[in-house]
């Protein structure tokens, strides 16, 4: 079984003519994401990384990952944006609902450090590690990256001091650029063992590289499956571009048909808590993709059934500038039913002996019909089930249909000059060096 795309929530809004009318152009764009001749070509190693990722690497993350089971209790992960989002998705839609507090629990705990700049969080953490055994992987491309720079330089620290020098090396895994940046230097000097980010890889395409693969695999997930099932994708993907058979055309074309009739905003709704980083992951990837150039579709999220007693006003009767798209999961692993109860106190004997997932389900489809009633169309992606195989299949799902949409926006799905620009206000006020001309300007501005 694989995930497949349900539109019949759009025709109210859109055609099939409206969305087919994309299939010339989406033609054009799958042959310029395949053949690595559109805007931003020198990112395009994702495409066949799941059939090409070299089976040594695989082996050599799956060891490491072992050493670091027997040894941690809890692994930190510092990394922020594509550096953490992907394994953070992938971790929490496989992992217990509440980990934490299960006794039988033989996997290490993943936490994650450098996604902010909380001092509290922080503290927080290091209290934690005190009485923790603990391993930590540090994750940046770039190498550069403030965020996880300072939380690094601040976990290297207390490591050293619990473990002492050389035991923290062997508890240090870096995961950088292959050549560039101050973390490739630092963990050469240290000797840490360290993994490489390819270079045609950008952050938020790089959750089947080391960056998301080691923590999954430490987290106890199967990475084979998971690249398994991206393959499955990527070769569904390489069969054919029209809208008809590839999922991921159909998705793209669909999402563009209903921006070009100002649908401004796409939100991602889950029915599964569990999903939560996954939609996160999903914002990233198309927020940093295709917000630019004055262009692009919103990403936002819900979680539902919660959601739907706080946003779900604003979906239903608010601006008509949204469109949904729901994460449908077929099959849950467990199974739940709703007992009978002799008083019914509750009215709720109607719905006794259905299991929990049926309500659930109900609860989705009602919601979609009455959204669209509202006037929100409603994209269904439907999931078998949650599993490494599925997520695989789900994450480049995600991907291409980005690509090929950010190139349908005309913008380069690729890059993100536009957040450079907080970090020049950043840096100036924090007195960088070679930011003094931006110093006094922010001065004269605010003083
Ligand atoms: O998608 C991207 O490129 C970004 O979100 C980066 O992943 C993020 O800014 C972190 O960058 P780095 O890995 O260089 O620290």
């Amino acid at each position: 079984m694989n995930i497949n795309v349900n539109i019949q929530y759009v025709f109210d809004f859109v055609t099939r003519k409206e969305i087919t009318a994309f299939q010339q152009e989406i033609n054009r764009h799958h042959h310029a994401v395949m053949h690595k001749t559109g805007k931003g070509n020198e990112f395009l190693g994702w495409v066949e990384l799941p059939s090409s990722i070299d089976k040594s690497l695989i082996s050599s993350i799956e060891q490491i990952a072992a050493g670091i089971r027997k040894k941690a209790e809890v692994f930190v992960v510092i990394g922020i944006g594509g550096s953490y989002l992907g394994s953070r998705a992938v971790i929490e839609a496989m992992s217990h609902s509440f980990l934490t507090l299960k006794k039988d629990n033989k996997n290490p705990v993943i936490v994650y450090a450098g996604q902010n700049i909380s001092e509290d969080y922080l503290a927080d953490l290091l209290e934690i590690l005190n009485h923790k055994d603990y391993a930590l992987t540090v994750i940046s491309k770039s190498g550069t990256t403030t965020e996880p720079a300072v939380a690094f330089r601040i976990l290297k620290n207390h490591i050293e001091k619990k473990y002492g020098k050389q035991e923290a090396g062997e508890r240090i895994i870096a995961i950088t650029d292959k050549a560039r940046g101050a973390l490739k230097k630092l963990a050469a000097e240290e000797e840490y063992q360290t993994f490489e980010v390819p270079d045609d890889i950008g952050g938020r395409y790089s959750v089947l590289t080391p960056v998301g693969l080691l923590p999954i695999a430490v987290a106890g997930f199967d990475i084979r499956k998971l690249l398994e099932g991206a393959k499955s994708m990527q070769e569904m993907n390489i069969q054919s571009s029209s809208i008809e058979k590839n999922p991921m055309a159909l998705y793209a074309a669909a999402r563009n048909a209903l921006y070009k009739k100002g649908k401004l905003v796409e939100i991602l709704v889950n029915y599964q808590p569990n999903l939560y980083y996954f939609t996160e992951w999903w914002k990233q990837l198309y927020g940093e993709s295709e917000g630019k150039d004055g262009k692009g579709i919103f990403p936002a999220g819900v979680n539902f059934t919660s959601d739907l007693h706080s946003m779900g006003q604003y979906i239903q009767e608010g601006q008509r500038i949204l469109f949904e798209t729901v994460l449908s999961v077929e099959k849950p692993h467990k199974s739940l039913i709703i007992p009978t109860d002799k008083d019914d106190h509750d009215g709720l004997n109607y719905i006794a002996g259905k299991k929990l997932h049926e309500v659930n389900y109900m609860a989705e489809l009602g919601t979609a019909l009455a959204h669209v009633e509202g006037g929100v169309p409603n994209i269904q992606v439907q999931i078998p089930q949650i599993n490494e195989f599925h997520l695989g299949q789900l994450i480049y799902f995600f991907e291409m249909a980005c690509a090929l949409s950010g190139y349908l926006l005309n913008v380069n799905p690729f890059d993100q000059p536009g957040v450079e620009a907080y970090k020049t206000k950043m840096f100036a006020l924090l007195g960088k060096p070679g930011f003094e001309k931006e110093t006094e300007k922010i001065i004269k501005l605010i003083s």
